[in-house]
Order: C-alpha cells, then structure tokens, then sequence
C-alpha cells in the first residue's frame, strides 16, 4: 500500500455564524511541496490555515500521515502542523513569553524534548534575518510589523518540531532584501536532507514571491480549490497579451 500523504484534506467547509466562506476544499500535501495558496482577501485563506492545523472548527477531514487529529493528539497534531499567524503583533505579552507558552505546551505533547534548545536556534535564525536580541523582551505591540513576523517566523522555524508549516502572509511587512532572505532559508530548510520540515503551505499576495518560491500553486475559491500550472505570466508582469490571459496558463480543479 503506498504511503498516505503528509497532508489530505477533503471537503473542507468553514463556516461563520451561519456564512460559508468557502467549501469542498480538497488537496494534498506531499514532501518536498511548497505550495503557494492564492486568493483574494477575504476568501479564506487565513482561516483554511487555521483549519488545517485545528486551531479553528471546519466540516470535512484533514489528517497527517493518513492519521486524525483526535489519533494523534491536537495538541501534537498542532506541532507538527504549525500555523504561523498572519498579525502576530496581536498577541499579548512578549515573545519570550510566548516562547516560554510553546515550551509548557510541548513539554506535555512530548516529554522527551528541550525547550531550551529551540530557543537558540530561534536566536540564531533570528540573528541571521536582522533581528536584536533586545526585541525578544519586548511586548509584541510594541515591536515593528516586519519584526513581528520575522520573530514570529522565527519560532514556527525554530522549535523544528513542525513537518508542514503553514506560513500566513510571512514576510507581507518585509523589505525586499529581508524578504528575500527569510525566502532563503526556508526554501533551503524544505530542501535540506534529513529537515524536519518537509513541506510549507504559503499565503501570498506577491505573484513574483510565489515564483520565486513554490513548487506548486493553489487557488482557493467559495467553491474550492484549483491547482494551477504556473502564476499567469500577464498578470505577473502587467503586459501579457492584452487581454488578461496567457496560453501558458491553466487551472484544473483538485481532487
Ligand atoms: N472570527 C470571525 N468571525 C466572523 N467572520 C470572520 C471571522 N474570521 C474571519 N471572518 C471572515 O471570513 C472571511 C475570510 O477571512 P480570512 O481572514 O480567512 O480571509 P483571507 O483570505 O485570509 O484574507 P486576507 O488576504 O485579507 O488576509 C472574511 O470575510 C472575514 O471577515
Ligand atoms: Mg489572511
């Protein structure tokens, strides 16, 4: 029998006091996959995140590994499926101390691992992309919007527990050049030998950042989800043809 995906997701519904923003969400996930996932604002794509890694309620089935949530555990189900939240400077207290929340939660997920080992790597990744120090003491509100999300960043990467990431908007805050590097590093993470992060699912609105990175591209819609062979050459550099489509660009429905 041939290996269950990392991630299957079929069916997925959410809906919001008595709204549907989106339905019959199916794809899957597989090693090595970075897939960017495209919409418009407002359809979904932040909320399918969440769903995906059970922080949020949905209808249809999402399993890791061909296993439930409830069979693995969420709250291990989440460290391995982490989402990477779009406005991290929302949350309260400073990210030592959300880093400290994350240690409490993994030490009862798994008893054998070491917080304090992830948080030098957390440092170090943070150092590489720019950071000081100085902002891991500091209230999220009162940090820049591109440091949040790099911190933020820094912790989904950092406690190296997670084999899909499902990255919110990440570097949406950032300047090209801190973009680019952020980029870099987790593309080349996906494709270290031996990584525990196997594959990304990456909110973008930057049809050049989803070139630069993915593997594949995902479209969500109300209606679902469509595979698309490549980011439409009109739309990414503004010329095209004229009339807004290219022959080198198609979609096919997923299933
Ligand atoms: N807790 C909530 N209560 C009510 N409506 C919500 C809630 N969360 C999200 N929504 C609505 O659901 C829809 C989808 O929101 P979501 O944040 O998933 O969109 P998005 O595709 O990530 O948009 P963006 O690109 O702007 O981040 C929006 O219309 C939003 O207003
Ligand atoms: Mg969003």
């Amino acid at each position: 029998m041939p290996e269950p995906p990392l991630l299957a997701v079929k069916d997925v519904a959410s809906t919001v006091r008595g709204h549907t923003i989106f339905s019959n969400a199916s794809f899957t996930v597989n090693e090595g996959d970075i897939i960017a996932l495209r919409a418009r604002s407002g359809a979904g794509k932040s909320t399918l995140l969440k769903c995906l890694s059970h922080l949020g309620l949905y209808q249809g089935t999402v399993l890791f590994r061909g296993k439930t949530p409830k069979a693995i555990g969420v709250p291990t189900f989440r460290t391995l499926v982490t989402y990477v939240p779009q406005r991290p400077s929302l949350l309260p207290g400073t990210p030592r101390d959300l880093v400290r929340q994350l240690g409490t939660f993994r030490a009862r997920a798994s008893s054998s691992e070491n917080s304090e080992l992830d948080f030098a790597r957390m440092l170090g990744v943070a150092r590489k992309w720019g950071l000081d120090d100085a902002l891991w003491d500091r209230p999220w509100n009162q940090v820049s919007g591109g440091e949040a999300q790099r911190i933020a960043l820094a912790i989904g990467f950092g406690c190296n527990t997670a084999e899909v990431l499902l990255l919110d908007e990440p570097t949406s805050a950032l300047d090209t050049g801190s973009a680019l590097t952020v980029e870099e590093t987790m593309v080349n993470e996906v494709k270290r030998p031996g990584a525990t992060l196997k594959a990304i699912v990456w909110i973008t609105h930057s049809d050049e950042q989803a070139v630069r990175v993915a593997t594949r591209y995902l479209k969500l819609t109300a209606n679902g989800i469509q595979e698309e062979s490549s980011v439409s050459p009109s739309r990414l550099s503004m010329v095209g043809n004229g009339n807004g489509h290219s022959d080198l660009h198609s979609e096919r429905p997923v299933h």
